[in-house]
C-alpha cells in the first residue's frame, strides 16, 4: 500500500488519502549484503569517505538526536532551501529525499510506466533499470565506447517512440570517466520532445577535469533535465540517507507528486545543511582521495596490473586473471572490493586512508601471487622490463617486477656463458624492483666492452636481456 505523496499531504493538510502509483506494491530490490565487519577498514567497496563526516556534521547530527522524538520537517524544505542557496537555484527546483536511492526511484515513479523505456550505459550504476522493470517498463542498455565512456551517439540511436527517460551517470560509476560537456551540449540539442534527461552525479564533486561540467546549467536553460546528487560521497553521509534532486520547478512538482513524506530524519537534514557549509571537510576529502588514487595507480603498475584512470574515488583494476576468486582471497585478507558488470576480470576498488591502501596493496601482491586462474589473457608475467641506458659505459639501471614472494635470480653472463656478477638471489616481495649494475665482476673488477647477457628467473619464469657495456 503506498503512502501519500508530499504535495497531496501538502495540499489536503493532513486528511488521510491514497495514491495508486505506478511500481506500487512491489518489493525492493536489495542488490547486495556484506557483513559489516566492525572495523571498517579494508571496505573499499562502496565509494564512502572514508574520512567519515565532517565535524560540523557530526555535531549536528548529535545535537538532533536529542530531539529524535520531534518529528522532521515533513517537506524537507529546509535542506531544500539549504541546498538552493548553496547551488544559486530555487527552492521549488529541489527536492529532497532519503539519499540518490529514493530519488532514482521517484524519478522513475514519475516519468517511466508500462511499456516505456529508459536508455542507460551498460557498465553503469543500473538502480534505473531496476525500478523502470518494476514500474511496468523496459530498460535499454547501451555500451560505453572503446574509452570506457558513455556513449552518447548510440544512446541518440536507441531512441525510440517508448523512450520516456535517459539517465546518465556522469561522471560514471563504476567506470570512473566523465562525459566531455561538449559531447553533452550537442546531445541535450538532440533529444527528442517528451523525453526527460536524468544526470546522476553522485561523484560530481571529485572531478577536477575542465572538460567536466555538471548538468545543472541545462535546467535553467529550459532543457527537460533531472540531476541527482547526493550527500553520501564527498559529504560523508552515506549512513545518514539523503540526497536530492535539481529539476525546473514543473519537473520537481511532478517528482514530488510520487513522493512519500517524512522520508528523511531530523539528524540527516541537519547534518546535510552543516555539512553543505563545511569546504574544509570536502577538501580534505578530495586531498586524500588525490594521493590516495596516485597510491593505488602506482600500487598496480608495480603489481604489473593495468587500471582505468578514473575521475572520481573508485577505479576498476584488471586482475588478468578471473576476479570473483580475488575478491574472495583480499576479503579473507580483510579487504573487501567489488566485481561484476560483465567485466569478470576486473575488481572496482574505492579509494580509502593512505594506511589501509597500503594494507590494501600489499594483500593485493599477496593474492595475486597466488591466484592463477587465467581466463584469456594471462596476467602480466614476472620478468625484466627495462634496462637503461643500454648501451651503457658507467652504470645501467635494470627494472625487473615479480608477482609472488618466491627467490629471484638476476644473473649477468658473458657472452661465453660464464657468470660475471649476480645482482640478486634471494625471495623478493611481490612488485617492481629496481637493481643496477656498474660493469664490474664479482671481484670488484672492470670487465671488457661486449655484450652481456641478463637473466632472471623467478620460479618457472625465466627472462632474458642483452646488455652492451661501451667504454
Ligand atoms: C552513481 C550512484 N548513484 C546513486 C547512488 C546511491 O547513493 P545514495 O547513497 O545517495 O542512495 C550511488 C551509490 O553508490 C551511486 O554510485
Amino acid at each position: 500500500m503506498q503512502g501519500i505523496s508530499r504535495r497531496v499531504f501538502l495540499k489536503s493538510a493532513g486528511i488521510l488519502s491514497f495514491m495508486v502509483l505506478p511500481g506500487a506494491g512491489r518489493i525492493q530490490a536489495r542488490p547486495f549484503f556484506l557483513d559489516e565487519p566492525q572495523d571498517y577498514t579494508g571496505r573499499i567497496c562502496y565509494n564512502e569517505n572514508p574520512l567519515g563526516p565532517s565535524p560540523l556534521a557530526l555535531q549536528a547530527l548529535r545535537d538532533e538526536a536529542a530531539l529524535a522524538h520531534r518529528y522532521p520537517d515533513w517537506l524537507n524544505k529546509n535542506v531544500e532551501s539549504a541546498v538552493a542557496d548553496h547551488l544559486g537555484l530555487d527552492a521549488e527546483q529541489v527536492c529532497v529525499g532519503a539519499g540518490a536511492t529514493e530519488m532514482i526511484q521517484k524519478v522513475a515513479d514519475a516519468f517511466v510506466g508500462p511499456g516505456d523505456e529508459v536508455i542507460l550505459a551498460q557498465p553503469s550504476y543500473n538502480q534505473i533499470a531496476t525500478e523502470a522493470i518494476a514500474n511496468g517498463g523496459a530498460a535499454v542498455y547501451v555500451p560505453v565506447d572503446e574509452n570506457h565512456i558513455i556513449d552518447l551517439t548510440a544512446i541518440l540511436a536507441a531512441i525510440t517512440d517508448n523512450t520516456k527517460l535517459i539517465f546518465l551517470v556522469n561522471p560514471n560509476n563504476p567506470l570512473g570517466k566523465f562525459i566531455h560537456k561538449d559531447d553533452m551540449a550537442s546531445f541535450m540539442d538532440q533529444i527528442p520532445e517528451g523525453i526527460a534527461v536524468c544526470v546522476d552525479e553522485a561523484y560530481n564533486e571529485y572531478v577536477e577535469n575542465e572538460d567536466y561540467e555538471s548538468s545543472i546549467p541545462y535546467i535553467s536553460e529550459g532543457f527537460p533535465v533531472i540531476v541527482v546528487r547526493t550527500f553520501s560521497k564527498v559529504f560523508g553521509l552515506a549512513g545518514a540517507r539523503i540526497g536530492y534532486t535539481l529539476a525546473s520547478a514543473d519537473i520537481t512538482e511532478q517528482i514530488e507528486d510520487v513522493q512519500l513524506r517524512a522520508t528523511v530524519s531530523r539528524p540527516a537534514h541537519a547534518a546535510a545543511i552543516s555539512a553543505l557549509n563545511d569546504s574544509e571537510h570536502v577538501n580534505a576529502t578530495l586531498n586524500l582521495n588525490a594521493a590516495s588514487k596516485t597510491m593505488l595507480y602506482n600500487g598496480f603498475t608495480n603489481l604489473g596490473l593495468e587500471y582505468i584512470p578514473s575521475e572520481t574515488n573508485f577505479m576498476m583494476v584488471d586482475c588478468g586473471v578471473e576476479a570473483e576468486p580475488v575478491v574472495e582471497a583480499l576479503a579473507e585478507l580483510g579487504f573487501n572490493v567489488r566485481t561484476g558488470w560483465d567485466m569478470p576480470q576486473h575488481i572496482r576498488v574505492s579509494t580509502g586512508l593512505l594506511g589501509e591502501m597500503e594494507g590494501f596493496l600489499a594483500a593485493l601482491g599477496t593474492v595475486m601471487g597466488t591466484t592463477s586462474t587465467p581466463l584469456g589473457t594471462p596476467p602480466a608475467a614476472p620478468g625484466i622490463k627495462s634496462v637503461y641506458p643500454n648501451p651503457f659505459n658507467h652504470e645501467c639501471r635494470i627494472h625487473i617486477t615479480t608477482r609472488r614472494t618466491e627467490k629471484v635470480s638476476l644473473v649477468i653472463y658473458d657472452a661465453q656463458g660464464r657468470r660475471v656478477r649476480t645482482l640478486v638471489n634471494k625471495k623478493l616481495n611481490p612488485g617492481a624492483h629496481n637493481f643496477s649494475w656498474d660493469g664490474k665482476n664479482t671481484l670488484g673488477q672492470a670487465v671488457v666492452s661486449g655484450v652481456y647477457m641478463l637473466n632472471m628467473i623467478q620460479g618457472e619464469f625465466a627472462s632474458t636481456r642483452s646488455i652492451q657495456l661501451l667504454k
